[in-house]
């Protein structure tokens, strides 16, 4: 497993380390791939977005920043609930479909029902080129993560959001949400995700240090609020798929409603706690963990300080502190918790690549 000279122990590592320059030329994509994919979600009435596993996770990630950037409300289901859900769609829908490999079985049978039986248009973000999901399609972004071999998605997962990012930024453009000269300051801080990226791999040996005090763990929530919520449910996924650790994601103000009640002394909760809308309402409900006992560990922005203070670890992404970078950082946030979770995997002496019982595409209803 080698990439530009370096030889690395596991697939999976090795893919984390593509990240940069894949969601690069993710960022880079043609202009009009871009725009008749956005057309055809801005004619439609009614607007879905649906996958499975870590592609759910880009795809909430992406129902967040298109409403964040002033776009219309985007209704996320998972694939396999899809039909369950939906009895009688609405006319003129869209469904944005998000599949690394294209042929997950319940996102093509969700977006055959949607097309089918309710006339849908699909629009999909997909990794595989001439896969099943790009046949049933109307409009397609291909994602550039290339071949990806570890089973858990990473790579794949960061390019999906890197182009629902330029979806959602495209949007507000025409929306004009905001003014040119803004839209191409938020466009400037997405390809400068790709530089973050970069020094996070570059300073990779604080998170395994993280992820060796986590190791041990055999419960571990995982909490945050708005956007970050996504990234903590992808956070959580790849700790149980590749560490088995048992983590549970929640929304961080749900978390008086239930998870609250195991909080002892010690217990793990990793806050992902961006300095943005959700900042002081976050700090809130870490306090209500931490005054029952609970260990603190936060991934915060780099000039971050109340978060800090209150916290036992933190791991610092390297964001700029302007509103531009911060709308733009769920990438950075999300390659963190991965980068963590193949950490732990490692020191606990585990095949990251392949977990037991998961599969790399998921071919049964
Ligand atoms: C499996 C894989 C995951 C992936 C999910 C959806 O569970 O292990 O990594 O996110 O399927 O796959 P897709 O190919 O549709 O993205």
């Amino acid at each position: 497993k080698v990439l530009d000279g370096k030889s690395y122990k596991w697939f999976m590592h090795k893919e984390l380390h593509e990240v940069p320059r894949k969601i690069k030329e993710q960022i880079m994509m043609p202009q009009e791939d871009l725009d008749s994919f956005v057309k055809t979600i801005l004619e439609a009435e009614r607007i879905f977005i649906t996958a499975a596993g870590t592609a759910f996770y880009a795809a909430l990630a992406g129902k967040f920043l298109i409403s964040n950037f002033g776009g219309p409300y985007v209704e996320a289901i998972l694939c396999s609930e899809f039909i369950d859900t939906l009895p009688n769609m609405p006319e003129n829908s869209v469904v944005i479909a998000v599949s690394q490999s294209g042929e997950t079985a319940d996102t093509i049978e969700a977006i055959r029902y949607a097309r089918e039986k309710h006339g849908a248009k699909i629009c999909s973000i997909v990794n595989v080129v001439g896969s099943s999901l790009t046949r049933y399609s109307d409009e397609v972004i291909i994602t550039t993560a290339g071949l990806e071999i570890a089973v858990a998605s990473q790579k794949a997962y960061c390019t999906q959001v890197s182009a629902l990012t330029l979806i959602a930024l495209r949007i507000a453009e025409l929306k004009e949400t905001y003014s040119v000269e803004e839209i191409k300051k938020f466009r400037d801080a997405l390809l400068k995700t790709v530089d973050i990226a970069e020094n996070i791999l570059i300073e990779e040996g604080k998170i395994r240090e993280i992820g060796e005090k986590i190791s041990n763990e055999t419960n571990i929530y995982f909490l945050a609020r708005g956007i970050s919520t996504s990234a903590a449910l992808e956070g959580a996924l790849k700790l149980k798929e590749i560490a088995y650790i048992h983590t549970e994601a929640y929304a961080a103000g749900e978390s008086k409603h239930g998870p609250i009640a195991l909080i002892e002394e010690g217990f793990p909760c990793i806050f992902i706690a961006p300095p943005d809308a959700t900042y002081s309402r976050l700090i809130g409900n870490i306090m209500e963990m931490k005054s029952r006992g609970a260990k603190i560990i936060s991934v915060v922005a780099d000039f971050d300080e109340n978060v800090t203070e209150i916290s036992d670890y933190t791991i610092r992404i390297p964001i700029e502190n302007n509103k531009y970078a911060i709308a733009t950082s769920i990438v950075p946030f999300v390659l963190t918790l991965q980068l963590m979770a193949y950490f732990v995997s490692d020191f606990k002496g585990l095949d990251p690549d392949k977990p037991k019982n998961l599969a790399k595409s998921v071919t049964v209803k």
